[in-house]
């Protein structure tokens, strides 16, 4: 017995029903997407039907997400194995009233926004200088959610930008920071350290590289440092003046944290006006989530789509498809949001899950991807679920003409996925190019798509901070509730630590301090190969 027996039993039931035969209902797309502030969200190409919404709906209820999900707007320490509340929500509700252990958060949290934005703007207008003269160039150092939260979000909103040019470096790899720092000014740059902890070696490791790299040219390169982070000790200790700190509490995780002051990059890209807006589009995905009944609620229907494929039908990836190369970044983002928080093989209370953990999630912007993997989405003997984005408008006046072909692809494809292409149409193709026999036959059978793919849609009309920020809080909320669902806790990451650990203990080795005593014969042969290419 699992929680989803009787989605799993209706699963069965309707196995050889082709999604194209759920249209013969002509209401199935309107009945079948809901919309909410500018978004329309459609699951029409899914096999889901009545049966299998109201089950899904059903079981969203038995988990407790309305109970789960007031919990975390109340406070309440719903991540469990850190002792922490949940409420990234808090940085962009700023009339909302927030309570920590009884006490009132936001008036830090406006604070602090304040400050970012009076930085911000001071950086903007050329009052904040460096050595050289107004700042040209803001090199974000960070890694995971300390990187690509704003690294997406500030490539999202480019035609926004009006600032200094933002650059990120998260790797540890020297060739990162090295090409990054390359064709830079020390004089007139600005180096932000983003690390909650401050302790993570690889952004730790950069920040001392930017450091060294600025020193040469810049009398005092502290006084263009600029920190987040909420460990204030070690930002002084790294001589970054406290003015120039911008903290946040731990009931922000890394992956949410990008509302934060870790998005001060993006901040300082696009304005504190349009980060306001920004705000304004997550809040108001916030109030939809909250308030809107189950059946109408976008991140709770995006949930039980991604419940139905992943848990029920058992297709372990999901393919995020943005027909919009702005959106370039946000496959790689919500691999690290969906993935670190639903990656957990154990359930709230420590018992090993009876049934999958979150998916696999990957992606690449339309119409490049269609060149490269789709061939596998199409033919390929696995389904993969497909979740296309698409902007009604571009932001490019003189190029609509692009952005309509752009969409036409969008639509292709999620039409193509449903429909495919029969036996018996291949080969009146292939005949109709003169093809005769076993010829016919076997070049026609290359040429069939099953069709029957699920894809879903979702559709809004331009790229603004507004809509950004409504995706994000979206997909958030949608992973929130595929992790009640799940009965895991997503808001901690304990599989991120044992590697590092690891890597901590194999430095030594690799120089040759250590000897690897204890380590498989795998690890020590590598090591002891790499020390002798190294000549160490
Ligand atoms: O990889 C684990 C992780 O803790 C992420 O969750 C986080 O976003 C990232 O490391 C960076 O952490 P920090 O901001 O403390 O440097």
């Amino acid at each position: 017995m699992n929680r989803f027996d009787d989605l799993l039993s209706h699963a069965a039931a309707t196995k050889d029903r082709q999604i194209r035969e759920l249209f013969e209902n002509d209401n199935r797309a309107t009945e079948f997407s809901a919309e909410f502030g500018g978004f329309l969200f459609d699951y029409s190409k899914t096999s889901i039907d009545e049966t299998a919404r109201a089950l899904l709906l059903a079981l969203a209820e038995r988990c407790g997400v309305a109970e789960k999900r007031a919990a975390m707007f109340a406070g309440a320490k719903i991540n469990e194995t850190e002792n922490r509340a949940v409420l990234h929500t808090a940085w962009r509700n700023m009339a909302a009233e927030v309570s920590v252990d009884g006490r009132d958060v936001m008036p830090e949290v406006r604070a602090t926004l304040g400050r970012m934005q009076t930085f911000a703007e001071e950086v903007r207008t050329g009052r904040f200088t460096g050595q050289g003269g107004a700042i040209t160039d803001v090199v974000n150092i960070g890694i995971g959610g300390s990187d690509l939260g704003p690294a997406m979000a500030t490539l999202a909103l480019s035609s926004f930008a009006d600032g200094p040019r933002c650059h990120f470096v998260s790797n540890v790899d020297g060739a990162h920071i090295h090409d990054t720092l390359k064709g830079l000014n020390p004089e007139t740059t600005l180096v932000i350290v983003a690390s909650k902890t401050f302790t993570t070696i690889e952004t730790m490791t950069n920040a001392e590289t930017a450091r060294t790299w600025m020193a040469a040219k810049v009398a005092n390169p502290a006084a263009q440092f600029a920190a987040i982070s909420s460990a204030v000790d070690k930002t002084a200790a790294f001589g970054i003046d406290a003015s120039r700190v911008f903290g946040f509490e731990d009931w922000v995780g890394g992956r949410y944290s990008v509302w934060s002051p870790i998005g001060l990059s993006l901040m300082l890209a696009v304005g504190p006006g349009h980060f306001a807006e920004f705000h304004a589009g997550a809040a108001a995905m916030d109030r939809h989530f909250r308030e809107a009944p189950f059946t109408e609620n976008l991140p709770v229907l995006l949930a039980l789509v991604g419940i139905w494929h992943n848990q029920v039908l058992g297709h372990a990836t999901r393919a995020v498809l943005p027909y919009e190369q702005r959106l370039a970044r946000l496959p790689a983002y919500l691999q690290q949001l969906e993935m670190e928080s639903n990656g957990k093989r154990v359930s709230m209370d420590g018992a090993d899950l009876p049934y999958n953990s979150g998916p696999v999630v990957w992606g690449e912007p339309g119409t490049n991807g269609q060149h490269a993997f789709y061939q596998l989405i199409h033919q390929g003997t696995r389904v993969i679920p497909c979740e296309f984005l698409v902007a009604a408008t571009g932001r490019e006046p003189d190029l609509e003409h692009q952005h309509l072909l752009l969409v036409a692809n969008c639509l292709a494809q999620s039409e193509a996925l449903l429909r495919g292409r029969s036996l018996a149409e291949a080969t009146e193709i292939q005949r109709k190019k003169g093809l005769t026999g076993a010829d016919l036959e076997r070049q026609a059978r290359h040429r069939v798509f099953p069709g029957n793919r699920p894809s879903t849609t979702l559709l809004f009309n331009k790229l603004t901070p507004f809509t950004l920020g409504g995706i994000i809080a979206l997909y958030e909320h949608r992973v929130f509730v595929e992790g009640v669902i799940l009965g895991i806790n997503s808001f901690d990451q304990w599989g991120v630590e044992l590697g590092k650990e690891l890597a901590l203990a194999l430095a030594p080795v690799l120089s040759g301090e250590s000897d690897g005593a204890g380590k498989d014969g795998s690890t020590r042969a590598l090591a002891a190969r790499i020390r002798a290419l190294r000549g160490a």
